[in-house]
């Protein structure tokens, strides 16, 4: 490799495609500084430069509603920000002593001229992440980050006719699309129908009146269901009688997102429907199973076909690289030298060469990993 390749190549699996000379400073700093870790020097000077991962600072939290903020975060070196409105990103937060992560919906359109991005967190009784950060995150906190990520997202360029149809957080990646759609100044004929259970907790709720006016093509309809009851789909005839015409997206509690899918099911046209499902749902792989070999480690384990390979090679003694343990945050990746793995969420199986996250794989027959 000539020396200008050596530099350019992507930094310890963080690579900036489209920007070489980023890379080549990264690519530097990690070569050169080696064996010392690069992060150790750039982190001295600024904590959001690091060859290893991707990090952001929130410069800003702006409350929503009463139980929602919007982080405004800088993301630090090599953050792409040509993600496409819809997409989500990890973000991983240093808390009690262990980095804790969670997904969310990015909230702001693609391309912003000051580099920021934002995220919109509803606080869930039972999420620790999502409690701590609407409670009083503080301004300037350092986190890390996942890159964009996700196939619910507005396609270039839009469909002529959009169906929106969301409930409570679901509306986050929408208002990213909005927001994109508005800063083209081009709306195609959308219909937005969301529901919460009152005015106070409709997220967005000024901004997507005010785009209701500025945009003759753009229909918001607001379900508000403690008064109004849930939005039936039945009346979608009656409402907007072209419903069937339009690509839609949906986003919301599962129990709405089943309703919508058997729906356009029975109408046959699920081909012009997009779900985001928060919650990962781990597909039954009725995967073999068998024996994992840590090659460096020199040790061995058996293991079913739900056993994560992390937790195979923690639970004899392999020390695993991990951060959040559900597959966000790529710290788990490690090179599969023989057999094959299953990854447990889409189903998909790697073999001999591939990298596999070792958090959310299990082992589809007999695989050794290099570590
Ligand atoms: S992706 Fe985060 S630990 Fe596996």
């Amino acid at each position: 490799m000539d020396l200008k390749k050596w530099l350019e190549a992507p930094a310890a699996g963080i690579s900036a495609p489209k920007r070489p000379r980023l890379n080549m400073v990264r690519g530097a700093f990690t070569r050169i500084t080696t064996p010392l870790l690069p992060d150790d020097y750039l982190h001295l000077a600024n904590p959001l430069w690091s060859a290893r991962e991707l990090r952001g600072r929130i410069v800003r939290v702006e409350k929503e509603t009463a139980t929602a903020v919007t982080l405004v975060i800088q993301p630090g070196w090599g953050f792409n920000f040509d993600y496409r409105p819809g997409q989500y990103i990890g973000i991983g937060l240093h808390l009690g002593g262990r980095w804790h992560w969670r997904s969310y919906s990015l909230t702001s359109p693609p391309n912003w001229e000051d580099k920021l991005i934002s995220i919109t967190v509803k606080a869930m009784p039972e999420g620790f992440l999502s409690s701590h950060l609407v409670g009083g995150v503080p301004q300037g906190t350092i986190v890390r980050l996942a890159a964009p990520k996700g196939n619910f997202a507005l396609p270039v360029p839009p469909p002529n006719k959009i169906l929106f149809v969301t409930a409570g957080s679901g509306i986050t990646p929408i208002i990213s699309m909005l927001r994109a759609l508005d800063r083209h100044g081009d709306m195609p004929d959308t219909v937005h129908i969301h529901s919460a259970p009152t005015e106070d907790e409709v997220m967005f709720a000024a901004e997507i009146a005010a785009l209701e006016k500025s945009h003759p093509n753009f229909t918001s309809h607001v379900q508000l269901t403690r008064s109004d009851g849930k939005f039936a789909l039945a009346s979608l005839d009656e409402l907007y009688p072209d419903w069937r015409t339009r690509d839609t997206w949906a986003c919301g509690p599962a129990a709405l997102l089943e309703e919508i899918e058997k729906t356009w099911k029975r109408e046959k046209i699920e081909d012009s429907l997009h779900l985001e499902r928060f919650e990962i749902s781990r597909a039954d792989t009725s995967g073999a199973g068998g024996t994992v070999t840590f090659s460096r480690s020199d040790k061995k384990t058996t293991v079913d076909g739900a056993t994560s390979l992390l937790e195979a090679g923690e639970n004899v003694g392999v020390q695993m690289p991990f951060g959040c343990r559900m597959g966000i945050c790529q710290t788990c990746v490690v090179p599969l030298t023989a057999g094959h793995v299953i990854d447990l969420r889409s189903g998909k199986e790697h073999s001999e060469g591939d990298r596999v996250q070792t958090c959310i794989s299990a082992a589809a027959g007999d695989c050794t990993l290099e570590l």
